[in-house]
């Protein structure tokens, strides 16, 4: 299989979707990987580092689409890598699909067959290539939150974990998966006053559990999220419908309850973000303010420490770029449903029912979608 690796051109994205490592493994199970000149230099990792584990560098993005086969990247195709796009193109990335209907037009017209990262499941139903990042998006969560609070960036002027005699900011975590659980580690950390927020009451009793009874549990209402935003601080969205647009947990009526100058970090965001009042943002700048509420609303969050999130994402990723590079896309899918869920575009379809769903569109089975791929 040739398997190519681009250089991602997101705004403020550094990270790369294959590392030295991973070039090893491929090269030494035949595999041809052809690396764009630069492409891990955001990382700490020069083309050198991959040459000398087998790859090939490309001069540009165009020579590593002409050549390859198997495209890894990390986050979802910008405009001009949609028009490059082919037929003959598995592309494996993050999609987040669901808000972005342009995307989904652009990626079911190159015919390509794009699995997403996000909503691949494991046998437990879980999203093994969506958590790492999670976890990273959930620790900077709780930073970013911290840092924006402080007066000269136009927060409240509260210092997240108080001092003795002054009580703690109160922090609330709206969604307790993978980076609600990753803002409440950081936020305890910090001593903050935290409560999680989940509609899940298994998962509650989870918490409850892995924070040891130093943050609180809640039920997720909007009854129940409007009584704590009075006297919030920090407020965190952290919601997933697994594929699906996120649920709007906050309204812009709501803004009204809460303190001027308190933050909210919607990290949520990449599926269309759970606050009404969201809207994308970058590293380079990160927040806007609505009705005195600062909002920080970053798509690709872990892709401002990209030396950690690089190595986490391979980590988990690569064994599935493995399968993909040893069996082809037809029958490693065929063989493992939990990788199939990763199908989100084929044969100029939509194989995802909630992105389907989402955006109006006709939902064609997974397997249906790959047969017609075979048929060409
Ligand atoms: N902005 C970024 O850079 C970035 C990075 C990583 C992840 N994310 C996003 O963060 C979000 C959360 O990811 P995750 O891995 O933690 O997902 P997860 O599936 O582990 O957790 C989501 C949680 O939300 C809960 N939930 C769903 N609807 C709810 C509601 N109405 N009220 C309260 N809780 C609700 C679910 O029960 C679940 O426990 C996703 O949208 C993901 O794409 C963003």
């Amino acid at each position: 299989m040739k398997v190519g690796v681009p250089t991602e051109i997101k705004t403020d994205e550094y990270r790369v979707a294959l590392t030295p490592a991973g070039v090893r493994e491929l090269v030494d199970r035949g595999h041809d990987v052809v690396v764009e000149s630069g492409a891990g230099e955001g990382s700490g990792l020069p083309d050198e580092t991959y040459v000398a584990q087998g790859a090939r560098i490309a001069p540009d993005a165009d020579a590593v689409f002409a050549e390859a086969e198997l495209i890894v990247k990390v986050k979802e195709p910008q405009a001009v890598e949609v028009g490059r796009l082919e037929p003959r193109h598995t592309l494996f990335t993050y999609l987040h699909l669901a808000p972005d209907p342009e995307l989904t037009h652009g990626l079911m017209e190159s015919g390509a067959t794009c699995i997403a990262y996000e909503t691949v499941e494991d046998d437990r139903g879980r999203l093994p290539l969506l958590a790492p990042m999670s976890e990273v998006a959930g620790k900077i969560a709780t930073q970013a939150g911290a840092f924006i609070l402080e007066k000269p960036l136009g927060g409240r002027g509260i210092l997240l974990g108080g001092v003795p005699g002054v009580p703690a900011a109160k922090v609330k975590i709206i969604g307790g998966g993978v980076v609600g659980m990753n803002a409440a580690f950081i936020a305890i950390g910090m001593e903050a006053d935290v409560t999680v927020f989940d509609r899940n009451i298994d998962r509650l009793r989870e918490l409850d559990v892995a924070l040891g009874g130093r943050a609180d549990t809640c039920f997720s209402t909007t009854l129940t999220i409007e009584e704590h935003l009075a006297e919030a601080d920090l407020v965190i969205g952290a919601v997933l419908v697994h594929g699906a647009r996120a649920p709007r947990v906050v309204t812009r009526d709501q803004l009204s309850l809460m303190k001027r100058h308190a933050v909210l970090v919607d990290v949520s965001i990449d599926q269309g973000g759970c606050f009404e009042t969201s809207r994308p943002t970058t590293h380079s700048d990160p927040t806007y303010q609505v009705d005195g509420i600062t909002h920080y609303c970053v798509t690709n969050m872990p892709g401002a420490v990209p030396v950690t999130s690089t190595y986490a994402l391979t980590n988990a990723t690569m064994p599935y770029v493995l399968r993909l590079a040893a069996d082809g896309v037809q029958r490693t899918l065929q063989g493992e449903p939990g990788f199939m869920h990763g199908l989100n575009v084929a044969a100029g379809q939509v194989t995802y029912e909630p992105i389907a769903r989402d955006q109006g569109l006709e939902f064609v089975p997974p397997r249906e979608a790959l047969a017609a791929v075979a048929a060409r």
